[in-house]
Order: C-alpha cells, then structure tokens, then sequence
C-alpha cells in the first residue's frame, strides 16, 4: 500500500508544463508531453478552447490578466506561448517567476516585423526589400523606390495573412497605408513583392546547452496568406535546403533561442533564399513533424523545457499536411465527411475541437505519408475533397 502510495507521489511530482494560450498548438504541445508523462495547465480567454480540453488545468483570462499570468507561472514548473501576438507584459512577468521557453527577448523580435527584418539585416541574412514607414508621405516615397508590386504590412498583430495588402499602382500607396491603420504610432512596413519559385519553412529546435536541431525542410503553399498545403521533403535542391536550415540556425543561434523557431522563407527564381517571418513556437507547417518524423516538433519542445534530450528528427517518409480550414465546413454544409478521410488508407485526420466554424478558421488537418511525395500530395488533397463530398 505505502509503496503505491509513493509511487503515485512520484508520478504527480513530475513536470508541469504551462502554456499561455489555449489554441491548437497548445492542445497539441499539451498531448505530446502528456504522452510522455508531464502534466500541463492552459491560460485562455475562451473556456473550451482547444488547449483547455487536453491540459491538466486551464486558467480562463483574458491574456493580458497580470494576476491570471502570475497564476499560470505558480502552477507551471516552465512555461511557453503559443503564440506571439501576445501582451509582452504578460510573459516577462512569467519570467520573472519561471523559464519561458524562448525568453521574451526573442519573443519581442517575433513581435515586431520592423525590429525582425531589421535584425535580420543586420546579421547578413538575406530578406526581401523593405522600408518601414509612419506616414502617407513616407508610404508614397517607399512604394516609388522599391517599386510596385509591394506588399504592405502592419509591422505588428498579423497573422494568416491579416494586416496586409498588396499595392500595384503605385497610385494607391496612401489608400493602402490608411486602409490597414497606419499613423506615427502604427507604423507599416512595405515590402518588395517577391516572385517566389517557391516558400519554405524550416522548425529549428535548441536546447539549453546549445545544441541545435532542425526538422526537415518543408515546401509550403499558401492560398490567401493562410497555410494550405506543406510538402516534405521540399521540391527543391539539396543546396537550397542546406541553405534554409544553415539560416534558421544561424538565426536559433544569433537569438538564443531555447525551445523552438520557426523560420518561414521565400526562395527565390535564382535560388536565394530570404526570409520573410519568424514564429517563436511549433508552426503550422511543422504539422507533418507529428507523424512524418520520428519526433514531433511538439515533443521536440515539451523535452527541450523539461530538460531532456532532445528526439531523433528524421524524416520517416515522404509527408504532406493539407489545412481544414472552416471552407470545408462551408463546403459540406456543415458536416464535413470523415468517414470518407479515414477510409482513405494512410490518412491521418486531426481536428482541433473548435466549437464553431468560420471561412478562414483553421478547424484541424490531414497528413499523410506515402512512399513518394507525388502520392502523399494526391492522397492527402483526395482526402481533403472527400470531406467536401467531392
Ligand atoms: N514580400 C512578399 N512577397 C510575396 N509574397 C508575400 C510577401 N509577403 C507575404 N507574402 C505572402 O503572404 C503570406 C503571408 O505573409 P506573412 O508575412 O507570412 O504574414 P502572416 O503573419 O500573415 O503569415 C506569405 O506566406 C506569402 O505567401
Ligand atoms: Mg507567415
């Protein structure tokens, strides 16, 4: 009886792994470390968000709730953000009681498009065209030297494409500055429009010591700034990948960054890369890491915080991730056809437990591992009609 007793102790001493957030990375970051044994506690808004039905315990408010904040830290022995368009006064105080995991130094880079591009810059690393700008003025005079197309950006709060558009008349440069709220205190940044031959990302995984890991290099496709389709290993040459992951470790490395950075990057027609955004967390993109790899970039996170080794992160076949976002919803009338994805043989259907949909919302996913790429990608697109009923 007493040794039972002590070995249940034992179990409920082990790590707590707090998340500010309660969306689908922090449910998934929260499943790999329950696997493995750790325990986790959620802070969000929404009281049956996605992280809130896996994780231990859940803290519902709002996020920028000092005192919320400090609850999280007291509960968590570390702690990371699943996102980064977060009130940055919320995380330093965390940090201030536990490790957060990337600090929040690197997290206010991620923050900032002008602070990121700039670093970027500064360290040699290749990035498109910019110039940050805080006035109609300054919008006219930037879109005239870099010339159209550019693409302006508010240099901070977007995401899936959110708080950007793409100016091909230069004409319309102060109509675009003003349309996505631009002012001295607001700026926007505007960017050369990249021809891409294509978008890759590479997750880069590092550890206390140091000690760095990228996840294979995945080709991306986006369908109105939001994430469609990841194919791995990427269409293109050895050298461009050895390319993207030396950059995301360079960049890993110029940030100290402990836990995960995903890097996205455009590649260019002649074969440079450039990046065009950094995500301090797993990345949608790095989806396919959960059954494509040997260790998932969510387990790869929940070892780095708890102070294990790192996990092997080899490819173990050819692998593609197609978003379900709510137009799949829209597209079946509301009830998407599961039954006809889990049929399909080496389809893996996740969902993210979100309790309304909505044309944009991304809703869950579906990675398949085929023996060529060519034939992940059919089956995995098949798959995706087949819950519209096509
Ligand atoms: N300078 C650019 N040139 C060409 N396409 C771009 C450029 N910037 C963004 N895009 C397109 O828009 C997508 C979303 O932009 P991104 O800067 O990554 O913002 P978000 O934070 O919304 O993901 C990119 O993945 C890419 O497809
Ligand atoms: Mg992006």
């Amino acid at each position: 009886m007493t040794e039972c007793f002590y070995e249940r102790g034992l179990m409920m001493s082990s790590s707590t792994i707090g998340i500010f957030g309660g969306g689908q990375l922090g449910r998934m970051l929260a499943l790999a470390a329950r696997v493995m044994g750790y325990r986790s506690v959620s802070l969000d808004p929404g009281e049956d968000c996605p992280g809130s039905q896996v994780t231990d315990v859940h803290v519902v408010a709002a996020y920028d709730d000092l005192g919320a904040a400090e609850e999280l830290a007291e509960r968590s022995d570390f702690v990371t953000y699943e996102f980064e368009n977060v009130d940055a006064a919320a995380i330093e105080r965390i940090a201030e009681l536990k490790p957060v995991f990337p600090s929040p130094s690197v997290l206010r880079v991620c923050q900032d498009r002008e602070i990121e591009k700039t670093l970027m810059r500064e360290m040699g690393i290749g990035v498109p065209e910019f110039r940050v700008v805080r006035s109609v003025e300054e919008a006219k005079s930037a879109v005239e030297a870099i010339g159209v197309p550019v693409v302006m950006k508010t240099t901070r709060w977007g995401y899936d494409g959110k708080g950007q558009s793409v100016v091909r008349d230069a004409g319309d440069a102060g109509l675009a500055f003003e349309g996505l709220g631009g002012s001295d205190d607001a700026p926007v940044i505007v960017e050369g429009f990249v021809d891409f031959a294509m978008e890759v990302s590479v997750v880069c995984a590092r550890d206390m010591a140091g000690e760095m890991r990228t996840f294979p290099v995945s080709e991306n496709v986006h369908v109105g700034g939001i994430l469609d389709t990841s194919i791995v290993p990427a269409r293109c040459s050895d050298e461009v990948k050895a390319e993207a992951e030396r950059v995301a470790m360079r960049i890993a490395e110029g940030l100290d960054v402990r836990g995960l950075i995903a890097v996205e990057m455009f590649v260019t027609r002649e074969g440079e890369v450039l990046v065009n955004e950094l995500a301090p967390r797993p990345h949608n993109s790095g989806h396919y890491t959960i059954e494509g790899c040997v260790t998932s970039q969510f387990e790869q996170l929940a070892r780095i915080m708890v102070g294990m080794p790192m996990g092997d992160v080899s490819l173990r076949s050819p692998t593609v991730m197609v978003n379900l976002l709510g137009d799949v919803w829209e597209a079946a009338d509301g009830s998407p056809d599961w039954g006809a994805v889990l049929g399909m043989a080496g389809a893996h259907l996740h969902l993210y437990g979100k309790s309304g949909w909505r044309v944009g919302r991304k809703m869950g996913h579906i990675t398949v591992c085929g023996e060529t790429v060519e034939e992940a990608l059919r089956v995995a697109r098949a798959a995706r009609e087949a819950a519209m009923g096509r």
